[in-house]
């Protein structure tokens, strides 16, 4: 493939290709790694209201392929993946926006090879973060391959959690109150063996990640387009960072093929 992205920073000047820009990224440390990567606006959208449909979406006009080809990437690298609730009732009335990753289109089949020669899992596990444990279970059923857990709070009711388990799916409580606590989460995933940690939820799960400090590197698309709109989701959703958190810039590229006529900065942030 064409070497088209062109590195603005720390390299300014070398150009790479967009396949592979994203692979071998994520470091292999001692406890886990844990990343987060979105698409947003100019104007800081990564969601907008969708006539069609109950749900908020990643807005069409900045969702493109070549930010999904980096997204899957990511995906690659993970031993686990922490999704939310929401997906997955999105998932239960058709609105999830794709299969969880690694996706299973023959655009990816390099990567699911690419899993097997790094002697990873087929696919990552899951964890799905969820306070209401408002989950249709049936589908998670979809990822029966796959070890899931269910990541909530401390003060859960315990036979709610009965069903998921008897499904056979692991149960993590973390913290005392309702939400999950993610510095506790970090702990409890350091003991479970997992490395490369990769978040693809939304805004309250990444406040929860920063507000616990167990986010590691953040990968930020910025599509170079305005939306507008009065109500949007942007990518973090909680009570004010006391003190703000800092993300240092560690790489910036710039992707001048989409969205067409806008192009996209990719941004890489934090350790
Ligand atoms: N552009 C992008 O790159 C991008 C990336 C990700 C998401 N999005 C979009 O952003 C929109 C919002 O995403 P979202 O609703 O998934 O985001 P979210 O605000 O992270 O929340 C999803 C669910 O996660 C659970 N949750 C969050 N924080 C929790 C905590 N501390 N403890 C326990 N459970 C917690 C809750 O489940 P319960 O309600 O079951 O308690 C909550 O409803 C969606 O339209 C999505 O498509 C865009």
């Amino acid at each position: 493939m064409e070497d088209d992205i062109l590195e603005l920073y720390p390299s300014c000047g070398q150009t790479h290709a967009l396949k592979g820009l994203y692979l071998q990224q994520i470091p292999d440390t001692d406890g886990p790694f844990i990343y987060t990567n979105y698409i947003c606006s100019l104007d800081g959208r990564i969601a907008l209201p969708a006539e069609d449909r109950a749900s908020s979406q990643v807005p069409p006009a900045i969702a493109n392929a070549r930010d999904w080809r980096l997204f899957q990437e990511l995906a690659a690298q993970a031993d686990l993946l922490i999704s939310s609730a929401r997906y997955f009732r999105q998932a239960a009335v058709r609105e999830a926006q794709a299969e969880l990753p690694v996706g299973l289109a023959p655009d990816f089949d390099d990567l699911r090879a690419w899993r097997r020669e790094q002697g990873l899992s087929p696919q990552p596990d899951i964890a799905v973060f969820s306070a209401s444990l408002d989950i249709p279970l049936e589908t998670l059923a979809a990822y029966a391959d796959r070890n899931r857990y269910i990541v909530t709070g401390g003060d859960t009711d315990p036979q709610r959690l009965e069903p998921f388990r008897d499904a056979g799916i692991e149960v993590l409580q973390c913290g005392d109150g309702r939400d999950v606590d993610a510095a506790d989460l970090k702990h409890r995933l350091a003991s479970l063996g997992y490395r490369r940690v990769y978040a693809i939820a939304g805004p309250s799960v990444l406040h929860a990640l920063v507000e616990g400090d167990a986010l590691d590197r953040l990968y930020l698309t910025t599509a170079h387009c305005l939306l507008g709109g009065r109500e949007f989701d942007t990518i973090a959703w909680g009570p004010e960072f006391s003190p703000a958190r800092n993300m240092p810039l560690r790489a910036l590229y710039l992707d001048r093929h989409l969205p067409e006529g806008a192009g996209q900065t990719l941004a890489v942030y934090g350790r």
